[in-house]
């Protein structure tokens, strides 16, 4: 199973910027970049095609979608059907982004039809999950990630090829704050993650992905890729510059 190291892009960078940033990293690690290792860039939409062709051809790169609505086509102003992501070479789309989650008021229902429709529409899928810092002092972390995967996994087939879904474990406190999640804590959340998706999927579960997100640097990657059940991150802020993102991505 490959290591997935994400680079989530949010609202950042106009074409230009895009380019040279994901120009930069194929340079930086073409003869570096681990066998185990596959990188996945999510750009903003207006980036996909520059990014798309600077990664074009890098063997281990990816393209992915950071968010879309669960729908063909239709009357959706302003939304982006998960084909128009595949017909601009993605792969890969999330679902259930803290901040879409917290910011547009995103529900747990309407996460896992996106996670459903992606994947029936040929796109892998990460769901994240996390919980808040108040959530997390009430005790209730094993509550709400039970709640956000019973319910953002309520409709994947048990069929699903255990490499196209990816559980991305990201505490809402350690995204772009600076404060990271500690060994025990990570290791802890992803035994959780992995027990569900067993119960749900059975022995497959072990070949599904799990990412841990927030705050992930240069200083802390190598540590927490070597983590129990950590098969991967997804990094936010440290994504952005080439530099640093291709150090996390050899760490
Ligand atoms: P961060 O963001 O690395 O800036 O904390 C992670 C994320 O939002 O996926």
């Amino acid at each position: 199973m490959k290591k997935l190291m994400a680079a989530n892009w949010k609202m950042y960078k106009l074409r230009e910027e895009a380019k040279l940033t994901a120009e930069g990293l194929v340079k930086a690690v073409k003869d570096s970049l681990p066998q185990d290792r596959e990188v996945l860039i999510l750009p903003p939409f207006t980036a996909l095609r520059s990014v798309r062709k600077a990664i074009k051809k890098a063997p281990g790169f990816a393209l992915g979608g950071q968010n879309f609505f669960p729908s063909m086509q239709g009357a959706f102003t302003g939304e982006i059907a998960p084909d128009m992501l595949l017909d601009m070479g993605c792969t890969y789309a999330l679902a259930g982004h803290s901040e879409r989650r917290h910011i547009m008021g995103e529900a747990d229902e309407f996460v896992g039809q996106k996670v459903t429709f992606g994947l029936e529409r040929g796109l892998s899928m990460i769901l994240c999950v996390g919980e808040t810092i108040d959530e997390r002092k009430e005790g209730r972390l094993e509550e709400v990630v039970r709640r956000q995967m019973d319910t953002g996994l309520a409709g994947v087939p048990a069929d699903v090829a255990p490499e196209r879904l990816t559980v991305a474990y990201e505490p809402v406190w350690a995204i772009g704050t600076g404060l990271t999640a500690g060994p025990k804590e990570i290791v802890e959340a992803h035994g959780l993650v992995r027990s569900i998706l067993q119960d749900k999927f059975g022995a497959k579960a072990l070949e599904m992905r799990l990412q841990y997100g927030g705050s992930v640097k240069p200083e802390n990657a190598s540590e927490i890729l070597s983590l129990d059940n950590v098969d991967g991150v997804l990094v936010g802020g440290s994504s952005l510059s080439a530099e640093s993102f291709s150090r996390i991505v050899t760490a």
